[in-house]
């Protein structure tokens, strides 16, 4: 048996071919295809706009600095997610406010999140950047409820999560990033997430204003428009009008985008078999908690299980050569955040959650065959 990892990317012939037709091109960077992929994007996710940037990080610091974040304004986040989602508020200069996770989804618990916005006159926190964490779409509905109460904005982390869905007061469907509820939402082309274009991102919104401010900022806040020029000197004429960065994502990385994105629901589709081949194993183990709660529309970026003696399982799945993977180490406990006042304790279901979780390969080019290797070889341990 080869090495199985927790994640893989799958790369084809025409993914591959996509690529190759572009380095021939005139365009390495910003061209065409940007543009064929962010329309691509937003009809897959069911947005009015996307912005394709640099990578995930970029596209949260993008949206961070849209909705003018300044020093000292308050943003409520997961400590169950990766860094990024709360370091976008830090780059500019905001404070991060991390809030437990509800310990069956995994997910931030919207009550906690409305405890601590009661506590507080309205107006102390300016948003609140939910995670549809492991690729469960988080109830943004009941989100958008509380933030308009609240005066705050919705920043939706939706980077494990293009296909993923939840189901609305009105039976709809609601797609993660579809800007329904939420202000903006990201995603992140890193090459374990559904569609990988090597480092990528993308930025999706239903908000034009929003929209044109974000595709000024991804390039140096540089207008090249002329209807939105203050002087034009001529063809060549341009004005740096805001603080912007060179956050671009390139026509190869584009290429590769848009050539994955055909292959998305297939690949979702797969993600939801194997899922479902883990549950049905482990529903009868005690030593096992699997996922509980409402498992439509998953995306399934990752299987998270909660096990006894976490250490062990790791170090002996690694002896078998099945690379698992914890995700994630609560972001409130690393150094530089304890360096705010963060300390231990302070999220019971996140830290008790961490002690315990464990995701399993999940990557669609994953075997039947691989998967009962990884189920027995877990079996066997316990047993
Ligand atoms: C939840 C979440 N947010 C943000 C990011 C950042 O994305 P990127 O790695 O593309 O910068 C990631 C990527 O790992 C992520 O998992």
């Amino acid at each position: 048996m080869k090495p199985i990892p927790y994640g893989k990317q799958h790369i084809t012939e025409e993914d591959i071919n996509s690529v190759v037709e572009v380095l021939k091109s005139d365009f390495l960077t910003q061209g065409p295809k940007i543009e064929e992929f962010e329309k691509a994007f937003a009809e897959y996710i069911g947005s009015k706009y996307a912005v394709a940037v640099a990578n995930g990080t970029a596209a949260l610091h993008l949206c961070i600095l849209s909705l003018d974040v300044k020093p000292g304004d308050k943003v409520i986040t997961s400590p169950i997610t990766f860094a990024a989602s709360a370091n976008c508020v830090r780059y500019a200069g905001g404070d991060v406010v991390f809030a437990d996770i509800d310990p069956e989804t995994y997910l931030l618990d919207i009550n906690k999140v409305e405890e601590l916005l009661k506590a507080s006159p309205k107006g102390t926190y300016k948003g609140i950047i939910p995670v549809d964490f492991a690729g469960r779409a988080i109830d943004l509905e009941a989100f958008r409820k509380l933030a308009d109460e609240y005066d705050c904005w919705i920043i939706e982390d939706a980077c494990h999560a293009p296909g993923g869905y939840f189901i609305d007061t009105k039976g709809q469907k609601q797609f993660c990033g579809n800007g329904s509820f939420a202000e903006l939402a990201i995603f992140s082309f890193h090459p374990v997430k559904h569609i990988a274009c090597g480092e990528g991102g993308m930025i999706t919104t239903n908000n034009k204003k929003l929209y044109k401010k974000l595709q000024l900022l991804r390039t140096h806040g540089i207008n090249k428009d002329p209807d939105l020029l203050i002087e034009n000197h001529g063809g060549w004429y341009y004005e740096m009008q805001e603080l912007g960065f060179n956050y671009r994502l390139t026509d190869i990385q584009a290429a590769l985008g848009i050539s994955q994105l055909k292959q998305a629901e297939a690949r979702l589709k797969r993600r939801r078999e194997i899922a479902a081949n883990y549950t049905n194993a482990f529903i009868d183990k005690s030593f096992i908690k699997g996922l509980s709660g409402s498992l439509e529309g998953h995306g399934y970026h990752l299987y998270v299980i909660e096990v006894e003696d976490r250490k062990n399982l790791y170090n002996h799945l690694r002896k078998n050569k099945i690379f698992t993977q914890v995700h994630y180490i609560p972001v409130h406990l690393m150094p530089y955040y304890k360096k705010f006042g963060w300390k231990k304790d302070d999220f019971p279901n996140a830290e008790n959650y961490y002690n315990r979780c464990l995701s399993l390969p999940m990557y669609p080019t994953l075997s039947n065959e691989e998967q009962e290797f990884v189920i027995e070889t877990i079996n066997k341990f316990y047993e």
